[in-house]
């Protein structure tokens, strides 16, 4: 596969270090073999997340300098507001100061407890935020979005079927809203097709209920629009963009994705009542309006990131770069949900490592045997991120997947070091049968895999001399 071209160069390093792998052995041991608690001074190349850890750009700085800290009014967030309504043409914007603030303000005050929220996936934090309103979050991805094997261009697809199965079976009324996932994350971060939306925004018209985007990897899903959707070929990023948002009522937006800044988020709404009970609740919780929990600085930045992410130049060498991940994974034979996403590679962790079972947590074994091996820091998401009780009978019950997320940061890293993270993954592999289940030893009421810790099932090494 081609090298993708980086469309900028360097201005700025960060050292990184190199750590033994004793080392390693032992901080992963003192963090309950849960790299949320390992040092970044000890991960050498760090994809735990994609999310806050893009390197700026040099307008991008020099907006934090100019930024206007004025506490009412201020040109930042002129600036902020008009760029947002520019892209997705919601009549208000209300900023937050990340991704599940947002959501946190949408769900306290438009969701009620026994209400039932569909969406393609939700993501770990969603899915808590509506929990925690009382409220059941229903996952109604299409099944190909399950099948880690299946090769087709919109694995984030929401099912119609499932859709209206849950307006069946709860009714309208405790409906409040539809959420679409763009790019679908828990799902290994697969577009939406545009055609997709249209069908789930006019099921939600017909129902009467409102369509929010969850769009904090709006940019990379256009992107994928654009190549893989018939008749896509000669929009612009920014005409998918408006049209999809078109066809919902606002969105919540992580801007620590597709923003390309390090902190950040908003609220999107059409409806004037929504969106003041949310302006409300803004106030009380993140700030004024017009700043909300974000400095002057923070909004200027993420208008200058909207800005850029729009351009196709960066989008073909974002998601080439991780594609290309995937074909170097490919060559080594190591297995991933495919296609790979926009922002990240999922390995398959039950077909990485057999031998271990869905309840000794293999997507964690994996985590924690990348870091071991390589100092290279992946996040799980399976059992330990998302296994839940059923609504109905109280029993856990597992995900379909699972993963292992390999989440590359924007404009970060070089290709020479997502070479190293796939020859590292192909070692995990070969370790096979030495590498031990784990069991959890402390978790926390919810969102356990942050801070959950667990070692290897019955104590004993982690990994079994050869
Ligand atoms: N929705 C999706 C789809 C996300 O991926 C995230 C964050 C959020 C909402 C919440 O945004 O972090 O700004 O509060 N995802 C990060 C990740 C944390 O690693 O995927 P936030």
């Amino acid at each position: 596969m081609d090298l993708p071209f980086e469309p900028y160069r360097i201005k700025v390093v960060e050292k990184i270090r190199r750590t033994s792998p004793q080392e390693r052995a032992q901080l992963l041991e003192l963090a309950g073999y849960n790299v949320f608690k390992v040092p970044s001074t000890a991960v050498y190349v760090d994809l735990l997340t994609d999310s806050g850890t893009s390197a700026m750009s040099d307008l991008q700085w020099a907006a934090l300098m100019t930024g206007d800290e004025a506490y009412a009014q201020s040109r930042s967030f002129s600036d902020f507001e008009a760029t947002i309504r520019d892209i997705f043409g919601y009549r208000h914007v209300i900023p937050t100061h990340q991704g599940r603030a947002a959501e946190g303000l949408l769900f306290a005050t438009a969701v009620k407890p026994g209400q039932v929220v569909p969406n393609n996936i939700h993501f770990d934090t969603t899915r808590a935020n509506v929990e925690h309103v009382g409220a059941i979050a229903l996952d109604c991805v299409a099944d190909a979005g399950l099948d880690p094997v299946l090769e087709a261009p919109f694995k984030g697809d929401m099912s119609l079927e499932k859709l209206a199965a849950a307006f069946a079976k709860y009714g309208r009324e405790r409906i409040p809203f539809v959420m679409l996932t763009i790019t679908n994350n828990s799902g290994g971060g697969q577009p939406v097709s545009l055609a997709n939306m249209r069908a789930v925004s006019a099921f939600c018209r017909e129902q009467r209920v409102p369509l929010i985007f969850d769009a904090c990897r709006f940019a990379e899903n256009a992107w994928f629009i654009q190549q893989r959707e018939a008749g896509c070929r000669d929009k612009s990023i920014h005409e998918i963009c408006r049209e999809m948002f078109a066809l919902g009522h606002g969105c919540t937006m992580s801007a620590k994705k597709d923003a390309l800044v390090n902190i950040g988020g908003f609220l999107c709404l059409d409806d004037d009542a929504m969106a003041q009970a949310a302006t409300n609740l803004l106030i009380l919780r993140e700030g004024f309006p017009t700043y909300g929990g974000l400095a002057g600085r923070d909004l200027a930045a993420v208008a200058q990131g909207l800005r850029e992410v729009l351009d196709e130049d960066y989008l073909a060498y974002r998601i080439g770069q991780v594609a290309r991940l995937g074909a170097r994974l490919d060559e080594l034979g190591v297995p991933f949900l495919r296609p790979t996403g926009g922002h990240a590679v999922y390995l398959d962790a039950r077909r990485m490592l057999p031998h271990v079972p869905q309840r000794e947590f293999p997507a964690q074994v994996v985590t924690a045997a990348l870091y071991r091996t390589a100092g290279v820091r992946a996040v799980e998401i399976g059992s330990l991120m998302f296994e839940h009780k059923d609504p109905d009978t109280g029993k856990p019950v597992p995900p379909a997947m699972e993963l292992v997320r390999l989440a590359v940061p924007r404009r970060v890293y070089t290709h020479t070091q997502l070479d190293f993270v796939a020859d590292a993954c192909a070692r995990v592999m070969e370790l096979g049968p030495r590498l031990r289940g784990l069991e959890i030893t402390w978790e926390p009421p919810s969102l356990r895999h942050f801070t959950a810790t667990l070692r290897p099932v019955g104590g004993g090494p982690f990994l079994a001399d050869a």
